[in-house]
């Protein structure tokens, strides 16, 4: 199968099909998503949380990031790798943006990356990096990395003022060369009226359903931290399409006690052995 290009991309955007994006971070959920014949692998941020188990994006690393790329792109062989550029490594400058963004591709394998916001200084950022011949996807709505400023993970542009300013975002990074841009938690009226005036898709998480594409977490459609101790929620417009943690937890629990009534390995997995006159020799 041919991998998938933003030629691939622009074709089912013309074509009116809805395009697909799921996050990964490691060898394993790279080659689950890919064969599952996803669009669009996002390496993203979220690792923060659903692999290193912070309360936010903030605290992972340019390096960290580049280090889970590297693993994504040695199991994905179709879908487009996006790799999102964590906090702190782009805000301050372009030539910055420039120089996170390069490495997520020379080292990390990435085929693009995305920044979140839109302000004038994000989108310059953008189009700097745009120009040095990297693809772009912006993320306007809900941009967890100002969970600082926003007052933690809420729903945007649920007033008309908000709303604009979101669709003046999404309209500035399109002018400075994005080829996609995430929506994320905006009401499904806004979000169908942006991706009505943007020629670009639009991929929607918590934004309704006529966005051009939609993208879920990994770990979250999976039903990975299905816990009932475990503190982190899937969030309400997350899908669960199975139970993974609860597969996971009877599997570990089988495996335990096995062990301990001496079930496991027995003879059907004691694969090793040794003549028996050896044996004796060794007595
Ligand atoms: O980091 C992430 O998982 C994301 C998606 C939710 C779009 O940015
Ligand atoms: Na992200």
């Amino acid at each position: 199968t041919a991998r998938v290009t933003l030629r691939t991309i622009r074709k089912k955007y013309d074509a009116g099909e809805p395009l697909t994006m799921v996050t990964a971070y490691d060898y394993p959920s790279a080659v689950h998503v890919d064969t599952a014949g996803i669009d669009i692998l996002l390496v993203g941020d979220s690792a923060a949380m659903v692999v290193h188990g912070h309360d936010t994006t903030l605290p992972i690393s340019l390096d960290d990031m580049t280090s889970h790329c590297r693993a994504v792109a040695r199991g994905a062989r179709r879908a487009f790798l996006v790799g999102d550029l964590p906090f702190g490594c782009y805000e301050t400058d372009p030539r910055d943006a420039v120089k996170s963004a390069v490495r997520m591709l020379k080292e990390g394998g990435m085929d693009a990356v995305k920044l979140e916001g839109g302000s004038p200084a994000r989108v310059e950022a953008a189009r700097a990096i745009v120009e040095t011949g990297v693809a772009v996807m912006g993320h306007v709505g809900l941009t967890p990395q100002s969970v600082s400023a926003i007052g933690g993970f809420r729903p945007q542009a649920q007033v008309a003022e908000e709303a604009l300013r979101v669709l003046d975002q999404a309209q500035a990074l399109q002018r400075a060369g994005c080829f996609a841009l995430v929506l994320e938690c905006v009401p499904g009226p806004i979000a169908a009226g942006i991706t009505r005036v943007l020629s670009i898709p639009t991929i929607g998480i918590g934004a309704g359903g006529e966005c051009s594409g939609q993208v879920l977490v990994y770990h979250d459609l999976l039903g990975m931290m299905s816990h009932p101790h475990h503190a982190k929620v899937t969030p309400k417009f997350c899908k669960q399409y199975a139970r993974v943690g609860d597969i996971i937890g009877s599997a570990l629990q089988r495996y335990r006690q096995e062990v301990e009534e001496r079930v496991f390995p027995g003879p059907q997995y004691s694969p090793y052995r040794m003549p028996e006159q050896e044996v004796r020799s060794l007595a």
